[in-house]
């Protein structure tokens, strides 16, 4: 590493290390990648199905009023003139006179290029759905769009999971998946894209308490992000002018995070009122209200929406987690993620690759690797691997010695604090369990001894 003091994180540090060690490449990068679309490499896919995972156990399964659904990406294309995408959907598009780029009306001063400085076009709206063809015949009764908000196929399923399974209001139906939009203007690495994932969740309340639920989930939604080790003064809560208002939308509040590029919005959360239960009943002919036992009548429900995009949640944990700093006179990068998100929870590093060590070390790995990622490295020196594990966010490596041969235990090293147990092989899987979920460090299994690292 060329640099020797320690810098605060900057979206070029994210992006290089990233793409260094696996986490996130350009799509298609043999072609030359493809504009605003990414691939997640082998520690990416973990730290995503971690964060998606965090999200349903908290979500779903840890709550008696909510349930899961996972629809198709493709709707009837009626769903989109119902929910307004059709007409609404839809972003101001200027072009430059002179170089051809195209912009964002409401993103460019002085109705100046931002590139050239030359002149713009007068902006036109321009629709942000993806629209293709079902079927071989590419004609206008066959267009179908790639859904750009996951929420829709929640609502025309409203009635459906309401009647199998009998839930009361106040309930929520979760979702996890795809969404896609044409959008002008991408950028600042996995923060806009075209094709992105969505946590979703549509709560639904009698319509006179959808102010208290939505300050709930407010509050609810921001408190997720701490318990996941998202520091209090990196998150901010901004309300939505009337202008800048969705237009099913009759509230809304951004959950902003400080990026690297400023202050920029990680989840909505939207009072959507009865809109889309409402539109989607006109058009589609079909009853969607609910019945209240109580007044013996029937009422369309208001929602209450946090919105969440996988891959900015990705981003601000990478950004957030990420830290520099001096360790025996070396710079280390480390990633300080929470350890229910690190790709790998545990690396097993041999001492040596002596044929004793290496076939005990295995046994190790085989040993834990049912119960968590775990990761296998034997070369170059040790120091070397920690800084390897630290800069991926490996809460826990586990070292096997020469004298672990001897004395049947290995030393644990923690990835923060550097410091450094020595544990019995029999004890290191409920040691390395209480350790990830939380419980001190130094907390010592019988026979165990703590020290710490040189040079921290
Ligand atoms: N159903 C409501 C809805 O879709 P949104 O504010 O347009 O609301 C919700 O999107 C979340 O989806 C955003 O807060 C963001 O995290 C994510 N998101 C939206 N557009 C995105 C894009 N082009 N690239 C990556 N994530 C995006």
């Amino acid at each position: 590493m060329a640099e020797k003091t320690p810098g605060s994180v900057t979206m070029e540090k994210i992006v290089s290390l990233s793409q260094r060690r696996g986490f996130i490449f350009p799509s298609s990068e043999i072609y030359g990648g493809l504009s605003s679309c990414w691939d997640y490499g082998p520690l990416g896919v973990e730290l995503k199905q971690n964060v998606k995972q965090a999200w349903w156990r908290n979500i779903v399964q840890g709550r008696d009023d909510m349930v899961g659904l996972d629809a198709s990406i493709l709707m009837h294309p009626q769903t989109w003139a119902a929910s307004g995408h059709l007409e609404q959907f839809t972003d101001p598009l200027v072009e430059c006179k002179s170089c051809h780029l195209r912009w964002r009306s409401d993103e460019v001063a002085d109705n100046r290029c931002p590139s050239c400085g030359g002149e713009l076009t007068e902006p036109h709206l321009f629709n942000l759905m993806f629209k293709t063809f079902m079927g071989p015949l590419e004609e206008e009764a066959n267009v179908v769009y790639l859904r750009p908000e996951t929420a829709q196929g929640i609502f025309v399923n409203f009635q459906n999971v309401l009647t199998t399974t009998r839930k009361r209001l106040p309930f929520g139906i979760a979702q996890i998946g795809k969404a896609f939009r044409n959008e002008i203007t991408t950028g600042n690495f996995i923060f806009r894209s075209r094709e992105f994932e969505q946590m979703e969740i549509e709560y639904f309340v009698p319509p006179e308490t959808a102010d208290k639920w939505f300050d709930y989930w407010l509050e609810e939604r921001r408190q997720w992000y701490l318990s996941l080790g998202i520091r209090e003064e990196n998150l901010r809560l901004r309300p939505h002018s009337k202008e800048e208002l969705a237009h099913y939308a009759k509230k809304c509040y951004d959950i902003d995070y400080n990026f690297p590029m400023g202050w920029s919005e990680l989840e909505g959360i939207a009072n959507r009122g009865d809109y889309d239960l409402a539109q989607h009943a006109k058009h589609s002919g079909k009853e969607m209200t609910y019945f209240d036992e109580e007044s013996n009548e029937h009422i369309v429900p208001y929602i209450i929406e946090p919105s969440a995009g996988v891959d900015r949640s990705v981003l601000a944990f990478l950004c957030d987690a990420y830290g520099e700093e001096i360790a025996q006179g070396e710079l280390r990068a480390v990633l300080h993620l929470h350890p229910s998100l690190a790709p790998y929870k545990v690396a097993v590093l041999p001492l040596s690759k002596k044929e004793n060590l290496a076939k005990a070390a295995r046994e190790v790995y085989d040993d834990l690797r049912p119960c968590w990622m775990v990761h296998y490295d034997d070369t170059q020196s040790i120091g070397r691997r920690y800084r390897r594990q630290d800069e991926v966010g490996t809460p826990y490596c586990v070292t096997i010695d020469f004298q672990s041969l001897e004395d049947k235990q290995v030393t644990i090293r923690e990835r923060d604090s550097m410091n450094q147990i020595r544990v019995p092989i029999a004890a290191l899987k409920e040691t390395l369990a209480a350790k990830l979920a939380g419980e001190d460090l130094f907390v010592l299994p019988e026979g165990g001894q703590i020290w710490k690292e040189e040079g921290k």
